[in-house]
């Protein structure tokens, strides 16, 4: 679309100071491969892969034309009660082959705070079902994001994500990030009989990119297996690929009750989420006549983004791309430990899967409270796109990015971080 744009914009952002953005929004206008332009025409390397779901890329026409052929066909209907369509079943066979639990359902919803709203809602309801009703206890890491629906509000571990909304889903707990032991310890004192279920993402992203410590995840799974809590996955950026594997769990070899997925099932070019259910938790309504998940939004299943799903796994799989977030994450780290060189940082994270963080000082944030716009904005200046989160700046580039683009990446953040150290 041509023409001026509207500088007094209507359009109020996600997670932005509207008193400032809309005066100047940063408008991207096309993309290819790992690449973004802006309305100048200035090119961007693309190191978040948009919101952490381009894993396939910019430009794949191969989606594109998945999506336009099925939407010329049926665009949508609806998947309430028997309605189907054949994307939705062809795409749920393909994610359920690929889960870790043979046998496993797919539930499909419109992206990945929806995915969460779904698992925590089954994983209450699965106990209603087998008679344990009193199982409702969600419990949460520190620094987790599980999106900003109701539920996802109330997992937040991220406090400023949950402030000023009042109490919305008062049984959820929060315990440390890395400490297996104080999930045991907050099960053991709410009482496993009150609890439903343990929400985890594999590597922490939206809280600051917090890889789990070795033996984390094994021993979290065990430690729900013993008190009958289910494990959810939240695998929404750790899916398709990010960690090298479908759903993030493989590695680790654990085996979740649930999974929560989006982002990088459609690589972001449709939205789509869903959950992957294990055997185990669809028993009660696949099995028992009358017992009913009454839960799902409209565009469950919807034909077209399903469709766009199947090319973008068919993408993954025929490029080898799933194993690549596990092949380049040494690279990535290496690339961004260049701002070990710089006292304005104080941590550089990742090293499990292609994504990772630089973190800022306290002490620098402290003079520059607005230090991680700062540096994001540094890097754009340096032709580099990437995320901005509470004290560190994020990276999560497509799964297609080579090592020269990582070479640009990395002289990019030791520019940036030197121009702000001069600052100091
Ligand atoms: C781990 C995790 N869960 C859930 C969500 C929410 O997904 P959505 O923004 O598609 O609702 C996100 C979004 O970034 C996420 O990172």
């Amino acid at each position: 679309m041509k023409g001026p744009i509207n500088m007094t914009s209507s359009f109020w952002h996600p997670f932005a100071d509207m008193s400032k953005v809309s005066k100047k929004p940063f408008i991207i206008e096309r993309s290819d491969d790992v690449y973004v332009w802006d309305t100048e025409g200035n090119q961007y390397l693309d190191a978040t892969a948009g919101l952490w779901y381009m894993n396939v890329g910019h430009g794949r026409k191969e989606i594109v034309e998945a999506a336009t052929k099925q939407a010329e066909q049926l665009p949508v209907y609806s998947t309430f009660g028997d309605f189907s369509n054949r994307p939705a079943e062809t795409l749920a066979e393909m994610l359920s082959e690929r889960s870790p639990s043979p046998g496993s359902k797919i539930f499909f919803v419109g992206g990945g705070g929806e995915a969460v709203e779904t698992a925590t809602k089954l994983a209450r309801r699965y106990f209603s079902a087998i008679g344990k009703p009193e199982k409702t206890y969600l419990i949460h890491r520190h620094h987790s994001y599980h999106g900003t629906n109701g539920i996802g509000t109330s997992l937040a571990g991220i406090p400023a994500n949950a402030a000023g909304f009042g109490p919305m889903v008062r049984e959820t707990e929060e315990v440390p990030t890395h400490d297996a032991e104080a999930l045991e310890a907050s099960i053991v004192r709410l009482g496993a009989d009150n609890v439903a279920a343990f929400i985890v993402e594999p590597v922490i992203g939206a809280g600051g990119v917090h890889p789990p410590q070795p033996g984390y995840l094994e021993a979290v799974a065990q430690i729900c297996a013993r008190h009958d809590i289910l494990l959810i996955v939240d695998a929404v950026i750790c899916g398709f690929g990010r960690l090298g594997g479908w759903f993030s769990s493989e590695r680790f070899g654990i085996k979740p009750d649930l999974i929560t997925f989006a982002k990088g099932v459609t690589s972001g070019y449709l939205p789509l989420g869903g959950v992957v259910v294990s055997p185990k938790v669809a028993s009660p309504f696949w099995d028992q006549p009358g017992t009913i998940f009454r839960h799902g939004p409209t565009y469950a299943g919807h034909p077209t983004c399903c469709a766009a799903g199947i090319a973008n796994i068919t993408i993954l799989e025929r490029e080898g791309l799933i194993e690549r977030g596990a092949q380049l994450e040494k690279d990535l780290l290496e690339a961004l430990k260049v701002g070990e060189n710089y006292s304005v940082v104080s941590e550089v994270r990742g090293g499990v899967g292609l994504l990772g963080a630089v973190e800022l000082s306290a002490s620098f944030l402290s003079n520059y409270p607005q230090g991680i716009m700062m540096l994001q904005d540094e890097m754009r200046s340096r032709g580099v796109v990437t995320r901005a989160l509470a004290t560190s700046l994020a990276f999560s580039p497509p799964l297609i990015i080579e090592n020269h683009h990582l070479e640009q990446l990395s002289q990019a953040l030791s520019d940036s971080l030197h121009a702000l150290e001069k600052l100091t």
